[in-house]
């Protein structure tokens, strides 16, 4: 019998090894294990979803924040694959993915590099702000799919607004990098006295937030870094989230942002909760 290949990892790494010439998107070394998470766990779902009877409709898989398509380690020159090639070269085909990127050469690139896949006529990229543009994002999705969208800004720039509109489709499984270290704790000076600042806009208007933060007895950068997930996830609770999983992603400074899932089912816990019980060594959770 043959053995089951249990990470793929490895392989979509390979496909993206030689320069193509194209550009890339240069990372920290933590971003490797992000999107480890993230392909181990479009693995899964697909796996598990596609054909399954409950989504004879099929699966789609949406990046508002999509990148090239490729990401080189800025440590070590290693070439990896972005979100929407892991989602490109899943295990069983999405329906539909659908890709927006904010910058038109970045889109080019990512466009160009689907091309090259059996995924090409199953892709559709949308260019400009996908705060903006998710309207067109959305008409792209076909109707009562199973979605899976990843959510990756590099601070706070998803907005609360975009994901209403995004959940209002159905069932949409999110992951979203919530950029609480990176931008919230390090900017909240300016965003305290600006009215609709970045942060406002990314937790919701009405999110109180800075009344929540007055209320802390001692506002430590932790507690306030807890109070914003708190604050997040009640959010999304309004928006039929009732199933929350996390990573925080840290170097040995410190925290560096918070990725949130949320589903609106139990199964798609489930299927996180698999996904990150392991690190990338194959060890037991030690981050
Ligand atoms: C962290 S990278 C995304 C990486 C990508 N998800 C991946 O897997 O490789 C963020 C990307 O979002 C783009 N971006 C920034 N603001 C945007 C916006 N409002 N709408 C769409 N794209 C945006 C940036 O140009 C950048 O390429």
């Amino acid at each position: 019998m043959s053995k089951r290949k249990v990470d793929r990892w490895h392989e979509l790494c390979q496909l993206v090894a030689t320069d193509d010439g194209r550009p890339v998107r240069e990372v920290g070394i933590w971003t490797e294990k992000k999107l480890w998470f993230w392909n181990r766990y479009v693995d899964i779902v697909t796996s598990a979803m596609v054909g399954h009877p409950m989504w004879r409709t099929g699966l789609a898989y949406v990046d508002l924040f999509a990148g090239p398509g490729v990401c080189v380690i800025r440590e070590n020159g290693r070439r990896i694959p972005g979100s929407v090639l892991i989602a490109a070269h899943a295990p069983k085909p999405f329906r539909r993915i659908v890709a927006c990127e904010l910058n038109p050469d970045l889109a080019n690139a990512c466009e160009a590099r689907i091309a090259n896949t059996s995924a090409a006529g199953r892709c559709r990229i949308v260019t400009g702000d996908c705060n903006a543009r998710i309207h067109d994002i959305l008409s792209a999705i076909p109707e009562s799919v199973l979605t899976l969208a990843f959510i990756d800004p590099p601070g706070l720039d998803a907005h609360f607004e975009t994901i209403r509109t995004l959940a209002a489709k159905g069932r949409v499984d999110l992951l979203v990098l919530f950029a609480d270290a990176v931008d919230a704790l390090r900017n909240v000076g300016q965003y305290t006295t600006q009215q609709d600042s970045n942060l406002d806009l990314v937790l919701g208007v009405d999110s109180n937030w800075r009344t929540r933060r007055k209320e802390l007895n001692d506002c430590t950068a932790n507690r306030f870094r807890i109070l914003l997930a708190d604050i997040y996830r009640g959010q999304l609770r309004q928006l039929g989230y009732s199933q929350f999983g996390e990573k925080i992603m840290s170097t040995r400074h410190g925290p560096l942002y918070r990725l949130v899932f949320a589903s609106k089912h139990e199964r798609g816990l489930e299927f996180w909760d698999k996904v990150t019980k392991k690190d990338k060594g194959g060890q037991k959770d030690l981050f």
